[in-house]
């Protein structure tokens, strides 16, 4: 026999805790129904002492902040929108490691979750090409220690075509409208979140190399053409590797391996 759970689709400390298996992650939850954004308000609790592992999360963001000061559009109820504070013991330089720590859980929990997702580089994770999740990473440090990190996640669970502006409505696209039915966004979030802490355990304990090699299984940038354009230059070539900074490493038709940086391309 089988019994029928209801779970309900609500993101509320309440209704997650009993959900997750996490240890550290989510074992302190800020729950909002609208904020700003959540890695605006997780960087100010971090500031102000929180812990490793607390966790901002709201139903809708007024002002979500994407890479390169773009907007992460944040409608209400439908998405999944959260910041993880993070103290991790690294040197401020290997920060970047966590981005793809994220891009690597993201996928697997998609995965799970029957969707064909692949990280594109930088940190973009897709579902048939299309932008399902992002990742924004904010570093508070020193030269020499890292005071937090704040993990920022969005994930675009059951909106529709019609809830992305459109220039954004043609390369984005979410689970729902992926897998053709509605997706509970609290059992997403649970496994999602263990997920996130089991490689971040894995990534403390065994360091990068373990990362990288999952990263490049899910990547759909490597061992494709690419097209690199930053400021100044065009570069073309193969994506061969990426770095533990996330730099990607492209062979061009001369031969040569250049190095390309996250931050120099548009
Ligand atoms: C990107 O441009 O790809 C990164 C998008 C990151 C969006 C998430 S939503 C939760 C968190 N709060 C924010 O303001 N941004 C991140």
């Amino acid at each position: 026999g089988y019994r029928l759970v209801d779970v309900p689709d609500r993101l509320s400390p309440l209704e997650l805790a009993p959900l997750l298996s996490t240890h550290d992650l989510g074992q302190s939850i800020h729950f909002h129904e609208s904020l700003p954004s959540t890695n605006e308000a997780a960087f100010r609790l971090a500031q102000d002492g929180a812990e490793h592992g607390e966790v901002v999360i709201t139903e809708q963001q007024t002002a979500g902040r994407g890479r390169r000061g773009r907007t992460w559009v944040s409608p209400k109820g439908l998405n999944l929108y959260f910041s993880a504070i993070l103290r991790p013991e690294l040197p401020p330089q290997r920060a970047p490691e966590l981005t793809l720590v994220a891009a690597v859980a993201l996928a697997e929990a998609l995965r799970e979750a029957d969707a064909e997702a692949l990280i594109k580089w930088p940190n973009d994770v897709q579902i048939g090409g299309r932008k399902v999740a992002g990742i924004l990473t904010e570093l508070s440090a020193e030269p020499e220690r890292v005071h937090f990190v704040v993990l920022g996640i969005g994930v675009n669970l059951n909106a529709g075509p019609e809830d992305f502006p459109p220039e954004v409505a043609t390369t984005a696209t979410s689970l729902s409208q992926a897998l053709g039915r509605r997706v509970n966004r609290a059992l997403f979030t649970a496994s999602l979140w263990g997920r996130l802490e089991e490689w971040l355990d894995l990534h403390h304990e065994v360091g990068f190399d373990p990362v990288r090699e999952r990263w490049k299984e899910l990547s759909a940038t490597l061992r494709q053409e690419v097209l690199v354009r930053t400021d100044r230059s065009e570069l073309r070539g193969v994506a061969e590797d990426i770095d533990a900074s996330g730099a990607l490493m492209v062979r061009t038709a001369g031969g040569s391996l250049e190095r390309v940086l996250a931050g120099d391309v548009e």
